[in-house]
């Protein structure tokens, strides 16, 4: 049976396939996928699943897909343990907490109001903290919420920091960093074990 990995689709899409193309895999269709969602990668008996970064998580545990990429991000939202096997060290980013200044959201005794694409990630910062906050949920561009005077600040990732320059907020304080994880199925890991070890061994000696 071949090995099935899913790939986080978008920001962490483009490195992994360089990264399999240094691995001497044949990534032919996965750059030329089109709309295409399952693609083989036909030298090394792998299958490719793109989905969004929370359903990878959701795949391999499930056990539909053996291994998974996905960001710390995803995982630390996600809560629950999985079996992290390899840093793969891009989509280097960092949470933070973001507001117009420190007074936004230190000052004053008004309990604050947080918008975020990650409730977890904020409430176990502010729990870790003592603090009582009131979470927003916001689905993107999660800059807009303070701007528009809907929170007092946002729980938000950061890459190069030009969404939050353009937009004239700063980092209050970072939170934890962040960069692509390799993920794998328990099950997989013993009943594929040779598969596994093999594309293991090609990816560490290509990051
Ligand atoms: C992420 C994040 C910030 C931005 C940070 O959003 O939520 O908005 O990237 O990147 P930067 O520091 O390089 O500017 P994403 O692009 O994933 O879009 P979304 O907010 O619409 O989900």
């Amino acid at each position: 049976m071949s090995l099935r990995i899913a790939l986080t689709k978008g920001r962490l899409e483009k490195n992994t396939v360089e990264l399999f193309k240094r691995c001497g895999f044949d990534v032919n269709e996965l750059e030329n996928k089109g709309r295409k969602l399952f693609i083989p990668v036909p030298n090394f008996d792998l299958e490719v699943v793109l989905a969004k970064s929370p359903d990878v998580i959701t795949y391999v545990e499930r056990g539909v897909c053996d291994m998974g990429i996905v960001g710390k991000d995803t995982i630390m939202e996600h809560g629950k343990q999985l079996y992290e096997i390899m840093d793969l060290g891009f989509g280097k980013c960092r949470f933070a907490l973001i507001a117009k200044n420190a007074e936004a959201v230190c000052g004053g005794y008004k309990k604050k109001i947080i918008a975020t694409k990650y409730p977890k990630v904020a409430k176990d910062y502010f729990d870790s903290k003592n603090i009582d906050i009131e979470i927003i949920k916001i689905d993107g561009s999660v800059e807009l919420a303070p701007l528009l005077g809907l929170s007092d600040g946002i729980v938000d990732i950061v890459e190069t920091g030009t969404t939050i320059k353009e937009n004239g907020l700063s980092i209050i304080e970072e939170i934890a960093p962040s960069s692509a994880r390799l993920i794998v199925n328990v099950a997989s890991m013993k009943m594929k074990k040779d598969k596994i070890d093999a594309f293991l061994a090609a990816i560490k000696e290509n990051l």
